[in-house]
Parts: C-alpha cells; structure tokens; sequence
C-alpha cells in the first residue's frame, strides 16, 4: 500500500532549512492523511486533551474527541484525572456526550450498564433476561471501560493512546529543563487558572499543523501583531529546537506595560525573558514573570480545529476582586493576538487550495522552528499508510 508521505516528500522536507520543501497542500487538505495523523501520529506519542482545571470537582467528567475519537477525563476520587475511551462495552453506545458531574456511578442511557468513574463496570441490569442481572457469558470484570495511559503537567492532560510512547517523565523531561532556565519549576506550581477573564475556545477554519507552524515563528509579528511587537520586538526574539518541541522567546517582553495593574511575579525569574514553546503535537505554552498561558490545539476536521486558550496567575492576591480588570486587559490582549494568529491561519489553508503552492519554502533566519516542526511530521509518518 502507498505511504501518506513519498519518500521524495520526506526526502525534500529532510533538506537542510535553506533547500528544504515544506508539507504539500494534501497535507492540509486531504482526509487519509488526517487519518494518518490520527493513527500514526496523536495516537502514539503523547498529545494534549484539555487543562486538568476544566474538571476541577471529584466526578467531574468531559467527554473530548481527538480527530473523532471519543475519549472521557473524569476526575478520580483520588484527586486525579483518568481517561477512557468514551464507548460503552455493551454495544458501543457513546457514554457521556456533555460535560457532567457524576455523584456515584456513570450509566449508560442505552440499557442502563453502569460504571465506577474508575471505569469499573458495576451493573448489567436484565442482562440474563428480565429481572436477571448476571449471565455466565458476560465476565463483568472483563469489560470495564477501556483506559488511556494518562499523565498531567503544568495542569495539562495528555494521554497515549498506543501505550507505546516513552515514559511520560522522559518525554517532558527536556521541555521541564527548558522551563527551569527560566524559573524553579517549584515556582511555576504555584499558578492556579485565573478566576475570571482566564479562559476561551475559539473555532477556526484551518488544520492544526498551519496553527503550530505559526506559533513557532515570531517571524510574523510586526505585520500580524504591531501591537505585541512594541511591547516585544521582532529583534528582540530567538528560537530554540529539541526533540518534541520548539519555539520561539523574546528577550524583551516588558509586562509593565500590559495592565493597570502589576501582577504578583515568580521568585527568581530570568529576567525580562518569555518563551513560547510549542510541544508537540499539539500544545503551546507561554511563560511569562507573571502568568502562564497555554493554547491546546484541538483537530476537529482537516480544515477546522478549535483553540482552547487558558491562564493562569500566582498568588491569591491575583485572583481577587481587585485584580478584576487587570485580569481582562490582560486577557483581552491575548485574546485579540489568538484572533490575529487565526487570521492569517485561516489564510493559509485558503491558499493551499491553489494549485500554484507547492508547500512554499522556509527561510533560514526567520522559520527553522517551523521547519523543525515539518520534518517531525514528516519523519513520524514516514512508511504510514
Ligand atoms: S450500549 Fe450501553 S448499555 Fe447497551
Ligand atoms: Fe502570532
């Protein structure tokens, strides 16, 4: 069977950055190689699904798809999250479709067959014919609700759906180093999601490799952002490279002047340094002396995803009352730089219905993140079908 990728499309995407051919339109465009991504890709390294925040209860459950997956976080009486492939083990019925919180057991709306929020299953009510709850046939202890090897960091949640990604430690280990060159990462736990003006999701129609790609580069900011590039100028950035992740950072990124009021700031910062380094697939985090934001990448179709942005502060002082209008300048800020991003997003997936685009190029100086990110796409599906 054909691969999803030519070896003459990995071999060029593989040039040095200079000579380099970025991912063809049908990467963008084409459902199989969506699926490919789904399969070969999000399923077998860790990907991100949501912020442990947006569960924060015992028993609080959220049903996620990734690529048409349906998966289920449920926070554990133990404080932790799990997660389950969202499908009943009867006859395959979806079990939760809307974010709840469930007070004891999960049960299926089909014919009632129950579970713990452990994923046990409690009950198979008539299942040996009315008014008989047991059938030989039917092993009880055996069809409990599939799980997902989980693992939270920096109240993020990912998951590996193969079970067959490194240790989750030795995969975040070098994005943990990264942060600690800015601060202890003792510091960084500090941070609770703002209690207003923290979080939104937006849709947009474009693939989420065109979202990463932006992400990566700073590239863009005085013509998409002119109002982020006076507070952090194009030449003030830098990039930085490693295995699973990349990003950019500026070495001016002046808080002082975003809010009207001063934010509590982490002990022992780097300085006037923020980075953005986007982990891949699919999560992007922003490290700043006074806040922390990430952006989940959320694939939905090839060409429409959605944007879950969320932030956070330290201190309780930051989430009180009087910091409510700080927490909206600040908020509305990132939100008006997301929108801005998506634009131009939303642009290049209009562009890759031509005929005339071949992938582009990639200049050296200004887009080596972004090619970092195309050859690990390339190389990871590389031989898939
Ligand atoms: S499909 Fe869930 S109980 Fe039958
Ligand atoms: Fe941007």
């Amino acid at each position: 069977m054909k691969s999803i990728l030519s070896p003459d499309v990995v071999e060029a995407v593989n040039r040095p950055t200079a000579t380099a051919s970025a991912l063809p339109n049908a990467a963008y465009r084409s459902d199989d190689f969506f699926q490919a991504e789904r399969d070969h890709l999000f399923s077998t390294t860790w990907t991100c699904i949501g912020n442990a925040c947006s569960i924060p209860n015992i028993g609080d459950a959220r049903p996620v798809e990734l690529l048409g997956m349906p998966l289920l976080m449920i926070r554990q009486h133990s404080g932790s999250i799990a997660v389950f492939h969202n499908v009943c083990r009867h006859r395959g019925n979806q079990l939760v479709r809307e974010p709840c919180t469930y007070k004891g057991s999960v049960m299926c709306p089909y014919h009632g067959w129950t579970y713990d929020t452990d994923g046990t299953l409690l009950a198979t009510p008539h299942v040996g014919g009315h008014g008989t709850d047991h059938i030989d046939s039917i092993d009880q202890t055996e069809r409990g609700l599939h799980s997902v090897r989980t693992a939270e960091w920096l109240d993020l949640v990912f998951v590996n759906i193969s079970n067959t990604a490194p240790a989750f430690e030795d995969f975040i280990a070098p994005l943990g180093a990264r942060a600690e060159s800015l601060v202890a990462l003792s510091e960084l736990e500090r941070v609770r999601p703002a209690t207003s003006h923290g979080a939104v999701t937006i849709e947009f129609a474009g693939n989420w490799k065109l979202c990463i790609e932006n992400n990566l580069e700073s590239y863009h900011l005085p013509w998409v952002h002119p109002d982020l590039n006076a507070l952090s100028r194009l030449e003030d950035h830098y990039d930085y490279e490693s295995a699973d992740f990349a990003g950019q950072g500026t070495l001016a990124y002046d808080h002082t002047n975003v809010t009207s009021l001063m934010f509590p700031v982490f002990d022992g910062w780097n300085g006037r340094v923020a980075e953005y380094p986007t982990l891949y697939p699919n999560v992007f985090i922003g490290f700043h002396c006074d806040h922390l934001w990430t952006r989940i990448i959320e694939p939905l179709e090839v060409n429409r995803s959605l944007d879950h942005f969320q932030i956070y502060y330290l201190d309780d002082a930051a989430h009180s009352d009087a910091y409510e209008l700080a927490r909206k300048e600040r908020f509305d800020v990132w939100k008006k730089v997301i929108l801005e991003d998506l634009g131009v997003v939303e642009g290049m997936q209009l562009g890759r219905r031509s005929p005339a685009f071949d992938g582009g190029v990639f200049s050296p100086a200004m887009d080596a993140p972004s090619h970092h990110f195309a050859k690990w796409v390339a190389n990871t599906l590389d031989g898939k079908v």
